[in-house]
């Protein structure tokens, strides 16, 4: 049976008058699928680009492929932006909606970081590189991280505090974030970055908290919690994220601008397992073992900046988003999470709060 699509309000459409055409990469992935179906039900037309890569199972991004749908707008092209011949791709488009990279803070340590660098940073510049020769497009989008903060100098992060990643997925994210603001302002390529929080929702991957923790409660399996479950996120629905991309790309502003993008839910990893132990209605199993190298004590995101500039703000509440989370596992997925293996390729540290 096809899962049910998440509807949220529909709040914001860019031109209901003449057909858009977006170009959207990582449109097999959590993020860019949302985003797809979304823009073909405001009547854009749509390609979609993948690489299809391997850091979780395919079978998945080809499930993310059939909940966008067969839609005679939407095409999807299986290519890597490394060696893709991008412009052709992306000729006639009026926005590129930038999601393809190498996510997850945790296994970005060691020999996996070539494979960050390749996705986030090289793959960047080429499809700036490629932007730059398209006529007629109106805005670039790219899918940035609160991760590039680290341990925020103060909470709520305002977009012009300080960057100091503390994980090198982190430090990737911010060079591509960079690489956007110098073709911004010297290529005049109107390219804007949003600042992620941490997000969740139906199809969120299967290496992500809630996707695990829903997965191994669902399943009565044990689940893994990196530290004392004190740290602190700004967890995001994929819909509200969904939403911002679509008002981001509306953006009158300056080339280079930055915005967070963040839930405005500031639980601790502790207090979403008591939420999940009410939605399933039992008593979790849980394994607590060191903090993981690369995990920020706290994310917490002013959304002042979006808000004002782009009209921006959360819908979903985290017990509303959990609970849809919570419904698409059960009803689509069963289980899924509860058995993966746990990604920390850089190790564990002691918990120093
Ligand atoms: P995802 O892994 O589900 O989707 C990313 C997609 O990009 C994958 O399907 C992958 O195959 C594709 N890809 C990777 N390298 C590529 C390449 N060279 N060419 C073409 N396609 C390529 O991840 P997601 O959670 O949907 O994240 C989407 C974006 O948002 C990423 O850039 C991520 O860094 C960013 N982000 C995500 C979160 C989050 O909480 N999920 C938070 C902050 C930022
Ligand atoms: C998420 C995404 O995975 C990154 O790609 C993204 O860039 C980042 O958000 C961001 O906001 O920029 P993270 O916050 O680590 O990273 O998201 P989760 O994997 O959902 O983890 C949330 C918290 O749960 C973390 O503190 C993590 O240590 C903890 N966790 C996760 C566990 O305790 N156990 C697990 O099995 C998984």
């Amino acid at each position: 049976m096809p899962p049910a699509h998440v509807q949220v309000e529909a709040s914001f459409s860019l031109d209901r008058g003449g057909i858009m055409h977006a170009f959207v990469t990582g449109a097999a992935g959590f993020i860019g699928s949302a985003l797809c179906r979304r823009l073909l039900s405001e009547g854009f037309t749509v390609v979609g680009v993948d690489s299809m890569t391997d850091h979780y199972a395919i079978e998945l991004k080809r499930d993310n492929l059939l909940f966008i749908g067969a839609n005679p707008s939407f095409r999807f092209i299986e290519a890597d932006l490394n060696t893709a011949d991008i412009g052709a791709l992306a000729d006639g488009a009026d926005f590129i909606f930038h999601q393809a990279g190498q996510p997850g803070v945790r296994g970005s340590w060691g020999k996996r970081f070539a494979e960050y660098t390749s996705a986030n940073v090289l793959a960047t510049q080429r499809l700036l590189e490629a932007a730059c020769s398209l006529s007629g497009l109106r805005r670039f989008v790219f899918a940035s991280s609160s991760s590039v903060y680290g341990d925020a100098e103060r909470y709520p992060t305002l977009e012009l505090d300080r960057p100091q990643p503390v994980s090198p997925y982190g430090v990737t994210k911010l060079a591509a974030e960079h690489l956007c603001y110098s073709y911004g302002v010297e290529s005049g390529l109107p390219t804007v970055s949003l600042r992620y929080f941490t997000v969740y929702g139906p199809r969120q991957r299967p290496d992500m908290a809630f996707t695990r923790f829903l997965g191994a409660a669902l399943a009565d399996q044990e689940l893994t919690i990196f530290g004392d479950g004190t740290q602190l996120r700004d967890f995001t629905f994929v819909e509200d994220i969904v939403d911002a991309n679509m008002r981001a790309a509306h953006y009158g502003g300056p080339a280079g601008s930055v915005f967070n993008v963040s839930g405005g839910s500031n639980v601790s990893v502790n207090e979403v397992l008591e939420m999940i132990e009410d939605l399933v209605g039992r008593p979790l199993k849980v394994k607590r073992i060191a903090h993981a190298m690369g995990d920020v004590f706290r994310t917490r995101g002013s959304t002042k900046a979006i808000e004002k500039a782009l009209g921006w703000r959360p819908r979903i509440s985290i017990s509303e988003g959990l609970t849809l989370q919570r419904d698409w596992q059960v009803a689509s997925q069963g289980p899924i999470g509860a058995s993966g293996e746990l990604v920390v390729e850089g190790g564990l540290r002691p918990a120093s709060g």
